[in-house]
């Protein structure tokens, strides 16, 4: 573990919860723990005193108490500098509730669940983050690149409302700050990611296919366009351009820049396995998949994971079924499409012409235009299981 001499405070109202975290960290010599048993808001004033003291505070909560979020709120704004916050809230926790938690101050948000053995992992990698924040490097943005089996299997409906999803709604309707979300359209001549959200044109991946220059983080922070929501868009040129025209090491440039400025970098990807896929394929830390349970679109899907994991063994691949609710039993036909893809069918967006329809004539993402309809519940649902999926201890940090 690459700690040197750190000092964690733990604030639980439970003994059992401090105790367990005391064990599981007791063979690291280099760091020095105590403990509050008590819960954030009751110690309210005197945290935010002590945690001026320490590397690293963390302590048990409940998205749910208003008592709680201010007392975050205070802690976050009096904590020393390079003192990281990190909740433990239960392993149920929502998508937005987690977000409340990272708009009130909190650092990471760690499942309960994740006090054991576990949490020595997550201390070092929270600490390795800090370390590269104090050193002027930004930690690293996850990528997750969105593949279909087939032509109009709905990966572009899945890569722009996941990553609207996890951007996160814009209530107050104040700016907000880009930085959070990427959306990449990669879909070099058929890309529609600009006009699933109703964007001007631009060129800005044609010039960079033409001129074959490296983008660096001004340009792109130049060329893309931010929704109302912060959400930073990169869209497929209007015009033609050879698929093969963009050249790995731009596109790996274009990643390399998003991921060092942003939490999430989604790729929508093209259907033809082009030259410069590598530079994806090297970088992703999660491919999705947009499939149907037909045999040729499972077979297709087979493919696209031995290409994908060829060269990145440990890649996560989730699989979206897509147009069918998630049956409350498996038919024999999923459970034949499971074995093939060797992956269990944890994903299902119902087929909601509606809400498609409503998105697509209005060039807005479903969250906005059928914030209560069945797909976009399940898009809102995938958002989740994919942002907790990168919280978990057992997500593979190949970064
Ligand atoms: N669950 C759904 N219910 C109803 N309509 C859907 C659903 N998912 C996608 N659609 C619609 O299907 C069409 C194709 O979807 P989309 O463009 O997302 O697919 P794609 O895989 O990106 O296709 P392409 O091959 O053009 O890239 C769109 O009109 C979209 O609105
Ligand atoms: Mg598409």
């Amino acid at each position: 573990m690459k700690m040197k001499s750190k000092s964690i405070l733990v604030i639980s109202p439970e003994q059992s919860v401090s105790d367990a975290i005391g064990t599981a960290l007791s063979d690291k010599s280099d760091i020095r723990i105590d403990t509050e048993v008590s819960t954030l808001s009751q110690i309210n004033g005197k945290a935010v005193k002590m945690a001026a003291d320490y590397d690293i505070v963390l302590f048990q909560t409940s998205p749910e108490s208003d008592a709680d979020i201010s007392a975050i709120q205070a802690l976050a704004k009096d904590r020393g500098k390079g003192t990281v916050l990190v909740a433990m809230a239960d392993d149920g926790i929502s998508l937005s509730q987690a977000r409340a938690l990272n708009r009130a101050g909190v650092d990471e948000v760690l499942p309960i669940s994740m006090i054991g053995a576990e949490i020595a992992d997550q201390i070092s990698k929270i600490d390795h983050a800090s370390e590269a924040s104090a050193a002027g490097k930004a930690p690293m943005g996850k990528i997750i690149a969105v593949a279909q089996a087939r032509g109009g299997a709905g990966s572009t409906t899945v890569a722009v409302n996941l990553a609207d999803q996890l951007q996160g709604r814009n209530k107050k309707r104040v700016p907000v700050k880009p930085g959070k979300v990427a959306l990449v359209d990669l879909d070099l001549q058929f890309g529609t990611v600009g006009s699933f959200l109703d964007m001007d044109e631009q060129d800005t991946l044609l010039q960079l296919a033409l001129d074959g220059t490296i983008p660096d983080a001004t340009f792109l922070g130049q060329s893309m366009t931010t929704m109302h929501n912060g959400l930073s868009v990169l869209a497929a040129p209007s015009k033609f351009a050879p698929l093969d025209s963009l050249r790995t090491d731009q596109v790996a440039a274009i990643l390399d820049t998003l991921r060092q400025s942003h939490e999430y970098v989604i790729v929508d990807l093209p259907r033809a396995l082009v030259g410069w896929i590598e530079a994806v394929i090297e970088r992703a830390d999660e491919l999705i998949i947009v499939t149907d349970i037909s045999v040729s679109s499972v077979r297709h899907s087979r493919r696209l994971i031995d290409f994908f994991t060829t060269d990145n063994l440990t890649l996560p691949v989730q699989i979206v079924v897509n147009h069918e609710k998630k049956p409350l039993m498996q038919s024999s036909l999923h459970r034949e499409a499971a074995k093939a893809l060797e992956r269990k069918l944890d994903h299902w967006l119902p087929h909601d012409p509606k809400a498609a329809n409503a998105a697509s004539d209005k060039g807005k993402p479903l969250s906005n235009v059928a914030p209560r309809s069945p797909l976009t519940k399940a898009v809102a649902r995938l958002a989740t299981t994919t942002q907790a999926g990168f919280q978990t201890a057992s997500q593979n940090n190949r970064k």
